[in-house]
């Protein structure tokens, strides 16, 4: 495949920055996206250029660092898939690709395609934990958990961080984000305990942070490569309505922290 790359190119955050045009021949319809940069900073590098900057890790669709927008399209063409396992036979020869970084405001851009989501982290901080004595693996039974709530703490438990709802929405919101690890914990008994202060807690980080507010576009859904569904955020909004009304009078009893 012979291909034409326009790829955001910014030396720091201060920097404006603005496209680049690479032409990108012999590339193998059986790279994935990102092996193709490598062929093409590869390039770069035997030229004297500078190799355009992006992150990934787990190149497997897990740790959530990979995540560029590819013709206007958080993670690209194809659903449920996330940037590093997308391949380039799903493009055609002759093809032109705009390769930018996230656009949000929380999501700074550092270089080229890296931008900072340390937010994120931020917001799980704030409360995306359960509080245990740690000591040894309780028994495998000792905590029953009915199988519909495990499989949905699962679904939402699948959320792998990678900011691409936040990316795809046009108010920069993090909801499905934030809902979905609101969620994993507040389905399972272990969650119970914390449920309240946790979704206020993050939620409020979040605001904090600067994210937008859902208004329901569900742009969000439609790119998340771990499907996350919108359900998610309903389930938040209701915790965080109960919580808000119930949390201090909890507090009161001795039941939160
Ligand atoms: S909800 Fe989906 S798009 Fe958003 S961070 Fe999690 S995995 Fe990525
Ligand atoms: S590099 Fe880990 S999910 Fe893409």
């Amino acid at each position: 495949m012979r291909i034409t790359l326009k790829v955001w190119r910014q030396k720091s955050i201060r920097d404006a920055g603005g496209f680049a045009t690479y032409d990108a021949p012999d590339i193998s319809p059986d790279m994935s996206f990102l092996e193709m940069l490598d062929v093409v900073n590869e390039r770069l590098i035997a030229k004297g250029e500078e190799p355009i900057a992006f992150d990934h890790d787990c190149r497997e669709g897990i740790c959530g660092t990979c995540g560029l927008m590819i013709n206007g399209v958080a993670h690209g063409p194809r659903a449920a898939t996330t940037t590093c396992q997308l391949h380039m036979r799903s493009f055609t020869d002759g093809e032109t690709i705009v390769i930018e970084p996230w656009r949000a405001g929380p999501f700074p851009v550092l270089r080229d395609l890296v931008v900072d989501r340390s937010a994120f982290d931020r917001i799980i901080a704030a409360g995306g934990f359960i509080s245990i004595h740690s000591g040894s693996a309780p028994d495998g039974n000792a905590i029953p958990v009915p199988k519909n709530l495990s499989d949905l703490s699962m679904d939402a438990a699948a959320c792998i961080g990678c900011g691409a709802c936040v990316a795809a929405c046009p108010n920069a919101s993090a909801m499905l984000f934030v809902a979905a690890k609101v969620s994993h914990l507040g389905l399972l008994p272990q969650g119970q305990p914390e449920r309240s202060a946790r979704v206020l807690r993050m939620v409020n980080q979040m605001d904090g942070e600067g994210f937008g507010g859902c208004t329901n576009v569900g742009e969000c859904e439609a790119v998340c490569p771990k499907e996350i569904r919108l359900e998610f955020i309903a389930r938040m909004n209701r915790d965080y309505m109960k919580a808000s009304l119930t949390y201090r009078k909890e507090r009161a009893a001795g039941g939160e922290g």
